[in-house]
């Protein structure tokens, strides 16, 4: 094991007595001071890479960075060293925004399950594209774009165009974010009408910016775990007529049943990690039935093992993320996914 994954075990318990965004701003800093000085891959086992052709790319494994934990691209090159095929940056708002009050993170421990409700805390598109426009990774990049919180719905659509002309230039991919929790009627969007205005506007500027850059760059749509059969029928459909290059399932659930009981139920916001497992499971086996062939879906949700990990494959993902599971199992998690995975 390297040597960041021996000291993690160490380090979690003071860590977790710490408050759970401060901790995550701490090991960001860490992170990108380990990797500066050449600490993050020493004594680190050699995994012998399974590229992963996908999405007309060539990732370098199949495991990436969930959206969220490295919003404002600060430290791509950082996860990359640290063995992950592809980081997932964002989500980005094309203005800036702090997000909800603190504290708005919570670790349910017991469940190895967070709760946040961050809001899209972050530096805006800009800024995020100005770093990217400098990295030095072989990771493949994706760029997750949102809607700022005080956008009505019925100008997302302006938001999303801006957040993809934006990152364009920079991203490997582009993933649309419909699915957060935590910036009202956001998941509004995933309503049939809704999410086909939305798409047919950003697959429209994709093909004008092909031509522009010559280079066409895969746009795939975020979705929630809390859907109805109907409701992923219903989205399954649109994905397809228009032609969407893949799906990322799942985010954040809003329900509570697997935590019941629990000191930090009640607080509000999106549930991730092992209770989110199951059912990103399903929405995944759900959505590759429903898919047009040949339409990749990155699975993620719950992900602590490499186990986990094949469940997600086996289900029909091509590739997977992890968030929670990083915060749970530390580094370690990166290495038995990509050996057992
Ligand atoms: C603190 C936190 C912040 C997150 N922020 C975002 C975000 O900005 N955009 C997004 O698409 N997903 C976000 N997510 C969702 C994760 O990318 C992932 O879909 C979800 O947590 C399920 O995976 P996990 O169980 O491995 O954590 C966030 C998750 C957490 C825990």
């Amino acid at each position: 094991m390297s040597l960041i994954a021996n000291l993690y075990p160490l380090m979690k318990p003071w860590l977790f007595r710490m408050d759970a965004e401060r901790a995550h701003e701490w090991t960001t800093r860490m992170m990108r001071l380990s990797h500066s000085l050449g600490l993050l891959t020493v004594g680190q086992e050699k995994i012998p890479q399974k590229p992963v052709e996908c999405l007309g790319l060539r990732f370098p494994n199949m495991l990436g960075l969930a959206a969220g934990m490295d919003k404002s691209a600060s430290a791509v090159e950082a996860w990359s060293a640290l063995g992950f095929g592809f980081v997932e940056v964002g989500t980005l708002t094309p203005r800036p925004q702090p997000g909800n009050p603190k504290p708005r993170l919570f670790r349910l421990p017991e469940h190895d399950a967070l709760i946040n409700r961050m809001g899209f805390n972050n530096p805006g598109i800009h800024v995020a594209v100005k770093r990217l426009e400098k990295r030095r990774t072989q990771a493949v990049v994706g760029v997750n774009i949102g809607k700022n919180f005080d956008t009505p719905n019925e100008d997302a659509v302006k938001d999303y165009l801006l957040g993809l002309k934006a990152a364009y230039r920079v991203a490997d991919y582009i993933a649309v974010n419909i699915s957060s929790p935590n910036t009202k009627g956001l998941r509004d969007l995933q309503a049939e009408d809704s999410i086909r205005a939305l798409l047919a506007a950003l697959k429209t500027e994709q093909a004008s910016l092909a031509k522009e850059y010559g280079q066409m760059k895969p746009v795939l749509v975020k979705i929630a775990p809390d859907l109805d059969g109907q409701q992923i029928e219903a989205l399954a459909r649109v994905f397809n007529e228009l032609a969407v290059d893949g799906v990322i399932a799942t985010n954040t659930t809003i329900s509570r049943e697997a935590v019941a009981g629990h000191a930090l139920e009640k607080e509000a916001g999106g549930l991730s990690g092992a209770p989110v497992k199951e059912r990103s499971t399903q929405v995944i086996q759900a959505f590759r039935m429903l898919l047009k062939e040949g339409t990749p879906i990155i699975g993620v949700g719950g992900i602590l093992s490499g186990v986990d990990a094949k469940e997600k494959l086996n289900a029909g993902a091509q590739l997977v993320q992890v968030y929670s599971g990083l915060v749970f199992r530390g580094p370690a998690l990166v290495t038995d996914v990509l050996k057992n995975g």
